[in-house]
């Protein structure tokens, strides 16, 4: 799958979910990469905390992402590429778009956190217009409150308003997702059948059932 993490907003949860997903996969025994476009270089920085077998993550500066793109999809050694954008809107945001399987939108539940999604949902629609490619996209609530609250209730009501399309996964602010950049290891490992570790399993067989129809879920049980 190639999976782009978007969004025109900073702090959502665009690195976090990225690197939790993408070491999930690896950890399941794929060959990923990480694509980090991020000039802070958030995930590079995460990968030399430790090795995970089968995950490469490689920063690339903004103007060589085309290339090396190309070249990383064409050389068939990864299974999945996840990329990792930053949270501006510019040209590696368009460019990224036009190559995903699925965009992952991450944001919290608040009313700016919402608009900016559908700023990128617009230029999601625009890519797809232009590419003449249906891009499939979601958003991902972040970040949210273990209990349900009247600012979630705003949020699904919000997103349901605007017939946006949203992962039932959604992932609740927990220290495991903190932990990752301080100790390397992503939640799977920390919390395999529980909370943050139990959220990225759900989420993965979500995109796969987006990603290569729902029969994937089914097998995934
Ligand atoms: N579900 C969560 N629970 C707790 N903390 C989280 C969660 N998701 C993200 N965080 C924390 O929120 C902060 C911002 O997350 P992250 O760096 O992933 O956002 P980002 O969208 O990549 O930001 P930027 O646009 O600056 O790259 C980090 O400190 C991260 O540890
Ligand atoms: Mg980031």
């Amino acid at each position: 799958m190639i999976l782009t993490f978007a969004s025109s907003k900073g702090g959502v949860g665009k690195s976090t979910t990225c690197a939790a997903v993408a070491a999930a996969l690896a950890l399941e025994g794929a060959r990923v990469l990480i694509i980090d476009l991020d000039q802070n270089r958030t995930l590079a920085r995460w990968s030399r905390r430790g090795v995970i077998e089968g995950l490469t993550v490689a920063a690339v500066e903004t103007q060589k992402f085309g290339g090396f793109f190309r070249d990383s999809e064409a050389s068939g050694a990864y299974d999945h590429i996840c990329i990792d954008l930053p949270g501006t809107r510019e040209v590696t945001l368009f460019k990224a778009l036009a190559r995903s399987d699925l965009v992952i939108i991450p944001a919290q539940a608040s009313e700016p956190d919402l608009r900016e999604a559908l700023v990128v949902v617009g230029d999601i629609r625009d890519v797809s217009d232009t590419t003449g490619r249906q891009i499939p996209y979601r958003l991902l609530l972040t970040k949210i409150f273990p209990l349900r609250s009247r600012v979630t209730d705003f949020a699904y009501a919000e997103l349901a308003r605007n017939g946006l399309p949203l992962f039932r996964t959604a992932l609740v602010e927990r220290s495991a997702y903190r932990e990752m950049f301080l100790n390397g290891q992503p939640p799977t490992v920390t919390e395999p059948e529980k909370g943050a570790g139990a959220e990225i399993t759900a989420l993965i067989a979500e995109m796969r059932a987006i990603v290569n129809g729902p029969a994937e879920l089914l097998k995934a049980g």
